[in-house]
């Protein structure tokens, strides 16, 4: 299973204002988050993210849904609740999925990677700048990249990089 990590940034790392708005990222960051399911066919975002947006608002996508929590949520229809990271890889390896797409936020974006499950990271980098946030990661731990290739998309430009030092891994 090849897990990418996908995030809507601000140059400065940000992926929503302290107050958890997104309205500095243009359409095109929600555009490009959709191209990313077309192509996994599934996304998994945090119980955070799940009650911040809104489960509605990603019906209009077609895709297996999870959303992540360690509560017995009662989740909508649409979604499937799984109750940890690896929980949710194993339930999309049971429905024959190659690859999985993490959606984040912050804290399950973290949680991946200090697991040392993400196999790719693809920063969708938007021309706007704020100064404090939710940032893309957080908490203790590091990860060495390997740069893939940058290139233009919408208003920035996409940033692609594989992870070769995965936390869990001893790096
Ligand atoms: N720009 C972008 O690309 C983008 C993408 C997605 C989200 N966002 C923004 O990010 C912000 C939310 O980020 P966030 O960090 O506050 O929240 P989050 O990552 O969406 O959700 C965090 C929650 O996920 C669950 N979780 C994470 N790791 C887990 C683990 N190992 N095991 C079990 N459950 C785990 C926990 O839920 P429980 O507490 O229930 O256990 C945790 O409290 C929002 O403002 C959202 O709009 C931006």
């Amino acid at each position: 299973m090849k897990v990418i990590l996908d995030a809507t940034v601000s140059p400065t790392g940000f992926i929503s204002r302290e107050n958890f708005e997104e309205d500095f990222l243009p359409d095109s960051g929600w555009d490009a988050f959709k191209e990313s399911v077309a192509r996994a066919g599934n996304f998994i975002i945090g119980r955070h993210t799940y009650e911040i947006i809104g489960p509605e608002h990603f019906d209009s996508i077609e895709a297996t849904r999870i959303v992540v929590s360690s509560q017995n949520l009662d989740v909508r229809p649409t979604f499937t609740l799984a109750k940890s990271p690896e929980a949710a890889l194993k339930l999309l390896e049971d429905k024959g999925f190659q690859e999985a797409l993490v959606g984040g936020g912050s804290g399950l974006n973290s949680s991946f990677m200090r697991a040392g499950l993400v196999d790719e990271i693809i920063f969708y980098v938007v021309p706007y700048i704020i100064g404090k946030g939710t940032p893309v990661f957080t908490g203790e731990f590091e990860a060495e990249l390997e740069f893939i290739e940058n290139k233009p998309f919408a208003e920035g430009f996409i940033s692609r990089y594989r992870v070769v030092a995965k936390e869990s891994s001893g790096f």
